[in-house]
C-alpha cells in the first residue's frame, strides 16, 4: 500500500507491535508523511496539519528530497554553505581505510581549556561525526550542561564543522581531525572531566569480509570506551545496516559485566524503536527516506573497571 507511511507498512509486524508503534508515533518528535518523517519544530508543517496532528500519524504532505529534509530538519542552526576559501568545497568520498598508513598517526591532544569554556563539563562524544550538524545541533540546545566532541577522519568535515562552531559561536563543541581506531584513548583519557556519553551512529559499514576490520568498533575501542566512561555513562549506536547493527551489538552485549542495555526506553526485538538524543543524524534522514530501518541500541555502564 503505497500510501501508508513507513511505520505503518512494515511486513513483520504483530498487532501488539503495531500498536506499540502508534503510541511511539504520536507522541514522536515528528509528523509521518506518506513517504517522509517531518520534524515537529518546523512551524510551516505544523502550521499545515491539524491540532489532531500529534494522534494523526499519517499526513498527507508534499513529497521532499532526502537533502532538503536534512536542512529542514537542522534549519534552527541556519548554517552557511557557502565557507571560507581555506575549507573550499568539501568533497564527500564514500569510505575511507581507517587501517591505512596515512591514519596511523595519532591527533594532537588539545589544550581543552582552549577548547571549550569550561573544560570541567561532562563530555559526550561522537565517533565519526560526519558534517557535524548533530553536534552542533545538541551543543546549541543543550549549551552549559554539557561539552561535544567530534571524532572525524575526513579532515574537510572537521574544518568546516568547527568553522560552524565559530559561526554559532559555542563554546562547547569542537571537532577533531583523529582516526578514533588510533587517538580515543589518549584524546579521552587526558580530558579533565567525566565521559558521559559516547555515540557511533551509522558507522561506515566495510560490507566485504575481509574489509571488516576496518569497521570502527573493535575490541580495542570498545575497551576504551568502557575504561574511560563515567559509571551511569551511556553508549549509543545505531546502523540501517542490520549486519553492522548486529556486530556492534554482539560486542557490546559481551561486555556485560560492564553494560547494560537500556530497556526502559521502546523497542521491538531489543533494538530502540527512536532516536533517544531528539534529533535524527544525517545518514539517519537519508536512510529513512530510502525507507531503511534503523537498528539502535542505547547501553549504560554498570560498574566501575579496573
Ligand atoms: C556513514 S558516515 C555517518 C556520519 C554520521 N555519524 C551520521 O550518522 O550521519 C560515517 C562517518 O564515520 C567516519 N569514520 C569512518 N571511520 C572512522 C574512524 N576510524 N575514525 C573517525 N571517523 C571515522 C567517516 O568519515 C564518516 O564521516
Amino acid at each position: 500500500m503505497a500510501s501508508l507511511c513507513q511505520a505503518c507498512s512494515s511486513s513483520s509486524a504483530t498487532p501488539l507491535l503495531l500498536a506499540k508503534r502508534m503510541f511511539s508515533l504520536a507522541s514522536s518528535p515528528y509528523i509521518f508523511t506518506s513517504r517522509n518523517k517531518i520534524p515537529r519544530h518546523y512551524s510551516s508543517f505544523r502550521a499545515s496539519t491539524s491540532a489532531s496532528a500529534s494522534t494523526s500519524v499519517c499526513v498527507d504532505l508534499k513529497e521532499m528530497r532526502s537533502n532538503e529534509l536534512v536542512d529542514l530538519e537542522y534549519s534552527e542552526l541556519n548554517l552557511k554553505y557557502k565557507i571560507s576559501e581555506e575549507v573550499g568545497h568539501v568533497r564527500i568520498r564514500q569510505h575511507v581505510n581507517p587501517l591505512s598508513s596515512s591514519f596511523s598517526k595519532p591527533a594532537p591532544i588539545p589544550v581543552w581549556d582552549e577548547v571549550y569554556k569550561d573544560s570541567s563539563l561532562p563530555l559526550m562524544v561522537d565517533i565519526g561525526s560526519g558534517s557535524g550538524r548533530f553536534l552542533l545541533w545538541l551543543a546549541k540546545k543543550k549549551a552549559e550542561s554539557r561539552n561535544y566532541l567530534g571524532l572525524e577522519i575526513r579532515q574537510k568535515l572537521v574544518k568546516r564543522a568547527n568553522f560552524w562552531v565559530n559561526e554559532l559561536d559555542l563554546s562547547n563543541v569542537h571537532f577533531i581531525f583523529a582516526n578514533a581506531m588510533v587517538s580515543f584513548e589518549q584524546l579521552i583519557s587526558s580530558y579533565p572531566g567525566p565521559l558521559e556519553i559516547v555515540s557511533i551512529l551509522c558507522p561506515d559499514p566495510h560490507f566485504k569480509k575481509r574489509h571488516q576490520k576496518r569497521r570502527v568498533v573493535q575490541k580495542p575501542l570498545v575497551n576504551s570506551i568502557i575504561q574511560n566512561l563515567k559509571p551511569g555513562g551511556k553508549i549509543f549506536v545505531q546502523s540501517d545496516v542490520l549486519e553492522v547493527a548486529q556486530d556492534m551489538r554482539d560486542q557490546l552485549d559481551e561486555e556485560s559485566n560492564a553494560l547494560q542495555h537500556v530497556d526502559t526506553v521502546d523497542t521491538e526485538e531489543g533494538w530502540l524503536m527512536e532516536n533517544p538524543m531528539g534529533i535524527r543524524t544525517e545518514r539517519e534522514i537519508h536512510a529513512e527516506f530510502e525507507g531503511a530501518r534503523i537498528y539502535r541500541r542505547l547501553y549504560h555502564k554498570t560498574q566501575l573497571t579496573t
